[in-house]
């Protein structure tokens, strides 16, 4: 009752200039205490699967969790694919439930990255989920690797001809861990809100200030993907949980990770401004 699509969320973002959370999830206790951490500040959220997540999760049964539980949500969810890589893993998660897929052909040349995005959008439109797209290239883990940024001009052709009805602009966020503050590109950011017909996303999102995240969403961004620094924090209060509890069993353990997803999941979707929202 409460899967919405992308589209649908990010409509809602833009008309009220905040921008909502796409959060990758495992398994039960990161579904459940982020979707907590929604219904409390009432805000909108995306759970978010990556592709290269099914290596070592079921893509099936971690759909029915996801599903199962936006379902009963009080707040809008989006689920969402995030960094789908081929038609059939697409066409795996429209069938399993997504409300919305990303389809990432941003190592491609433009032209085939357009030619297979609109195959997706195509395919996925006709079932009512909308799809994310990409242009230009994010680094991972920044110290040596530079992000290719989005080239505004690509960036407008990439839209018009796919009708995707989001897209990661690259403007220096790295995916991971950081080692030195990434160097953000503000102003190609507003240039792309200004000319480019979707709603902006950008990846690599945790690890930021506060201010970043303002700046950011200020100049038009409306999707934020934050996984890093939020499963990073979750697992320091892991550990000085059991380092003060080391007797605890695992069935406690678990509901303690469930609390600290919620809370941490909490002050971010109050960082984006989306609290408050649903
Ligand atoms: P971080 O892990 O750097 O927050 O990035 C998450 C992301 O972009 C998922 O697509």
């Amino acid at each position: 009752m409460a899967i919405v699509t992308l589209k649908e969320i990010l409509d809602s973002a833009e008309a009220g200039k905040y921008a909502v959370g796409s959060f990758n999830v495992i398994n039960y206790e990161s579904v459940r205490g982020i979707l907590d951490a929604a219904q409390l500040v009432r805000s909108p959220v995306i759970l978010a699967i990556a592709q290269i997540q099914l290596d070592d999760v079921d893509f099936a049964s971690i759909m029915n969790i996801m599903v199962h539980e936006a379902e009963k949500a009080s707040v809008p969810v989006a689920v969402h694919l995030d960094h789908g890589l081929d038609f059939r893993t697409i066409q795996e998660a429209v069938r399993l439930g997504c409300s919305s897929v990303m389809f990432d052909g941003s190592a491609l040349p433009l032209q085939e990255n357009i030619r297979l995005t609109k195959q997706v959008v195509d395919y996925a439109h006709t079932r009512n989920v909308s799809v994310e797209g990409e242009v230009g290239e994010m680094g991972r883990g920044n110290g040596g690797e530079k992000p290719s940024m989005t080239d505004l001009e690509d960036a407008k052709k990439f839209v018009s001809e796919t009708g995707v009805d989001a897209l990661a602009a690259a403007f220096g966020t790295v995916h991971g861990m950081m080692r030195t503050k990434p160097a953000l590109d503000l102003e190609l950011l507003k240039r792309l809100h200004e000319n480019v017909d979707t709603h902006l996303v950008v990846h690599g999102g945790s690890g930021l200030v506060l201010e970043d995240y303002r700046r950011m969403i200020e100049r038009g961004i409306r999707k934020i993907n934050y996984f890093t620094y939020g499963y990073r924090d979750a697992a320091r209060a892991l550990k000085t949980y059991i380092e003060a509890n080391p007797d605890a069993l695992y069935d406690e353990l678990s509901f303690f990770i469930q609390e600290a997803f919620k809370e941490i999941f909490t002050g971010v979707m109050e960082a984006f401004g989306s609290a408050g929202q649903a």
